[in-house]
């Protein structure tokens, strides 16, 4: 195929009827923490940052949202268990609203990923484990040093967590969202169950798959039934060990849990790409996503370093439904459009991706007319 005919095809760029979501385009925004939330309540600032972002037609999933007030264990990321913070995300999500855009708000607890400084009362961070972690997400074992050893939950203590998922979901569409991803990825709470290097339980919630399962399955299903299945996505990334929290059987347990999620009948899964075995280099593996793609009836997101022309090619073979831009898309806020002329790209400052200014590597990367 010529660099003309690939052009007029541009996978990316065909719509996609995503249940009731009628998407006009595959490039979505990825779920992504930009530490801006002050007091863990959405600011302002953010309506500017993703209403950037938004097309007419796009898909775009909100940063990890903290569910409780256990949930949190990073400055200034957002949550969405108080009034306040309900308030707070709702002039955000119109903003996106206006422009034609589908929002989810995406729903997290860091578990041990956290320290006491976060913590009710100066407690212990909860998990499934007492065991630390010992290397986060940024790779380094120096940068671990602050993380408390967490307080295993106590199998009566389970239900109150699943109950805190479901009433910030319920938050979460009250602030206007059309929909939730539960953030089951990345070694925080519901990775710490599902993953057997980090779950060491001996009740209903640790041992084998369909126990390590069991919790982050109930937090789906009490979600389900509050909000309906049409509204909730789940985003997991089993091949990944980021922040300690790896498996001995990977591909098992992504298909247990595409399959499981299946029966619930839920819109989307939303899976890292195997490759991505630090947050931001890619290695080549034998691993594909192909059998959990197999595995779950809905639609199929795949995230993990993707390019202009990966993104082109895995729409265009139906391993993937939708393509999940981090990155790309926090430097370059008319992404899609910048594709679709095959323009340059704005580069990713890393330096500024979690610090805390409103405006400075957040809403400040140019558009493509603006570009020098
Ligand atoms: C992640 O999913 O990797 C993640 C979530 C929340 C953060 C940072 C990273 O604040």
């Amino acid at each position: 195929m010529t660099e003309k005919e690939n052009e007029e095809v541009m996978p990316l760029l065909t719509p996609y009827n995503m249940g009731n979501f009628n998407l006009s385009h595959r490039i979505i925004l990825a779920p992504l923490s930009r530490s801006r939330s002050y007091n863990f309540v959405a600011q302002p600032h953010a309506a500017l940052y993703y209403s950037q972002r938004t097309t007419k037609g796009g898909f775009l999933i909100g940063e990890a949202s903290g569910v409780s007030e256990t949930a949190q264990g990073y400055p200034n990321t957002p949550g969405i268990w108080t009034r306040e913070q309900v308030e707070g995300w709702k002039p955000i999500v119109s903003a996106v609203h206006e422009k034609g855009g589908t929002f989810f708000c995406q729903l997290w607890h860091a578990g041990r990923v956290s320290d006491h400084s976060f913590q009710p009362d100066g407690q212990a961070p909860i998990s499934c484990t007492d065991k630390r972690i010992q290397k986060d997400i940024s790779n380094s074992a120096a940068a671990t040093n602050r993380y408390t050893p967490p307080r295993p939950l106590r199998t009566n203590e389970i239900p109150m967590i699943v109950n805190d998922f479901r009433i910030a979901a319920k938050n979460a569409i009250e602030a206007g969202f059309d929909g939730v991803e539960i953030h089951g990825a990345n070694g925080y709470l519901l990775d710490q169950f599902l993953k057997d290097k980090v779950n060491d339980r001996d009740d209903e919630y640790g041992g084998n798959i369909q126990n390590r399962c069991r919790f982050p399955l109930q937090v789906v299903k009490a979600i389900v039934d509050e909000i309906g299945a049409d509204k909730v996505g789940v985003r997991l990334s089993p091949f990944a060990d980021y922040n300690d929290c790896g498996d001995s059987d990977p591909q098992a347990l992504g298909i247990y849990m595409a399959q499981s999620l299946s029966q619930l009948g839920i819109l989307y899964c939303h899976v890292i790409e195997p490759r991505m075995v630090t947050q931001f280099q890619k290695f080549d593996t034998k691993w594909s996503l192909m059998p959990i793609r197999k595995a779950f009836n809905g639609t199929f997101i795949v995230a993990g370093g993707y390019n202009r022309s990966e993104g082109n090619q895995v729409i265009a073979s139906g391993d993937a439904d939708l393509v999940a831009y981090g990155r790309l898309f926090l430097a370059n806020p008319d992404l899609p459009t910048r594709f679709e002329v095959d323009a340059e790209l704005n580069e990713p400052d890393p330096n500024t991706f979690y610090t805390h200014d409103p405006v400075i590597g957040y809403t400040d990367y140019p558009f493509l007319q603006s570009a020098s």
